[in-house]
Formats: structure tokens, sequence, C-alpha cells
């Protein structure tokens, strides 16, 4: 077997992230918390771009979760109007990318502005082939596993299953991202080792990866950090950075 074909088969197909310390990355150069989350689109860029070049089947990244809006209303309106401007500023690149871009999550509880950009740049990148990019936003592992449930007792009333028909399999279906495999690694920057109600049923088996480096400090080499590590953990064969470096340029 060719080498890179080697490599290709024992990388992660779904990669999941808890984008994490934005707000302690910009109070340790004195700067409002705002500050971090812009520096966070950068990482956001940089990690796309890679993951996309190495051809990840799935990348998902925790932009908001259901729990974040308990933070100051001024910092949440901030947030917002960020992925406002991110979205508009970056979906045609995406796109010509052959990228699919889909945001999972409660997008209902959002302004009307965000939710129109959202499903523009859904349905924009819908059929495109190559990498899909989630961005978990107003979202929350228990938030999917109930609205799955929710689903299913429709099917229950509606007399289409039976309660006893009811396991794994059946629920499955109807979760977010149920198109797509399960996470293989998750990666959390900024030191802290905890799901925060992440994906919990796609994330049964996943690798951990947690790293002290805070998000707007995420770059091409961390993420070929994460994936060495995954590699080696599966202990398919040891590897090192430099073959993933070379194996992303092989493959552009
Ligand atoms: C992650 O960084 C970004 C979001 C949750 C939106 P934080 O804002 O949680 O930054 P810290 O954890 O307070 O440093
Ligand atoms: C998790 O980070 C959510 C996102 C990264 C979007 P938080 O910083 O909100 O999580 P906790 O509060 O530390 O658990
Ligand atoms: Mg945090």
């Amino acid at each position: 077997m060719h080498n890179s074909q080697l490599f290709s088969d024992s990388l992660p197909k779904h990669i999941a992230i808890i984008m994490d310390g934005n707000g302690r990355w910009a109070k340790a150069q004195g700067k409002p918390r705002v500050f971090g989350h812009k520096a966070g689109v950068k990482a956001v860029r940089k990690t796309i771009t890679t993951a996309a070049r190495l051809h990840i089947q799935a990348i998902t990244l925790f932009a908001f979760s259901s729990e974040n809006w308990r933070r100051p209303e001024e910092e949440v309106g901030l947030l917002m109007e960020l992925f406002v401007t991110v979205l508009a500023r970056e979906i045609k690149k995406l796109h010509k990318n052959n990228l699919r871009l889909r945001v999972i999550g409660d997008t209902s509880r959002f302004n009307d502005k965000l939710q129109q950009k959202i499903a523009e740049a859904e349905a924009l990148t819908a059929d495109n082939t190559g990498m899909v990019i989630n961005i978990a936003a107003n979202y929350g592992g228990r938030w999917d596993i109930a609205q799955a449930a929710r689903q299913l007792a429709s099917a229950v009333a509606a007399n289409e299953i039976t309660p006893e028909q009811i396991d794994e399999q059946a629920l499955a279906p109807y979760l977010t991202m149920a198109d797509l495999p399960d996470v293989d690694l998750l990666i959390r920057t900024s030191g802290e080792c905890r799901i925060s109600n992440f994906m919990l049923w796609q994330l049964a088996y996943a690798e951990m990866y947690f790293t002290s480096v805070c998000w707007p400090d995420f770059n091409e080499d961390s993420l070929i950090e994460a994936i060495t590590w995954f590699i080696d953990r599966e202990r398919r064969f040891g590897c090192t950075g430099e073959q993933i470096k070379a194996l992303m340029n092989a493959e552009q």
C-alpha cells in the first residue's frame, strides 16, 4: 500500500473541537474578552484550512453553548454580531473550496438576521462534496438527545413505531449529524478537561485531547500535534508531525 494511503486511513474522520480560552487569552493581555473572540476567528480559519487539506470528512466546532446565554448581555450580543459578520465574510470562500457549512443547535432563539444568514449559508453550500463544517451554536448535547426523543415520540403518536421497538438504532437517525460518522477525536483547548454539554451521544468512543493552548493561539501545528497524538493513541503505528505535513502537501 502506498504510504500516504496508509496515513489517510488512520486520520480521524470526524474531529470535534471545544474552542475554549478566548476570554483568558484576552485578559492576559489586558484586553476585553471580545478581543479574544475576534482573535479566535483566525484560529477557526486556520483549523478549517488545515483539516480540509487533510481531507478530514467532518469537523464540528463548538461556538456557543446553550449555557452561554448566561454570560453578560453585552458579550452575547457581540458574539452574535461576530457570527453574522464572519458568516457573511467567509461563506463565499468556503463555497469556492467545495466545503459544506451547517449550523447545529437550536437556532430559533437567534435574531432574524442571523437566522437568515445561516439559512443562506447552508443553502449555498448544501450540494458541495468536500468537508462538512458543523458550527455548534446554541447547541447542547442534552438538547440534541431531547429533540431526537421528541421526534421519536411523535413517530410513536403517529403509530409509525411502538415504544417496544425503540432502541439505540431507532433514536440515532433523529440526532443532529446522524449522517456523519461519530466523533473520533475531541479537542478542547485552554486546559479545561470537561465536555461542557457538547456532543454526548456522538462522543461515546472519541479519543479526548486536552491542550493548555488557548483557542486564539491554536494553529496548524497545534492541529497536527493533536492528530499525531490521535494516530499514536490508536496504535496503528508511530507517526510524526512531519509525516502528516508531507501528506497535507502531497494531497493539495
Ligand atoms: C470560548 O472562550 C468561546 C466561547 C465560549 C464563545 P471563552 O469565552 O469561554 O473564554 P474563557 O474560557 O472565559 O477564557
Ligand atoms: C464551552 O466553553 C462552550 C464553547 C466553547 C462554545 P465554556 O467556556 O462556555 O464552558 P465552561 O463554562 O467552562 O464549562
Ligand atoms: Mg470558557
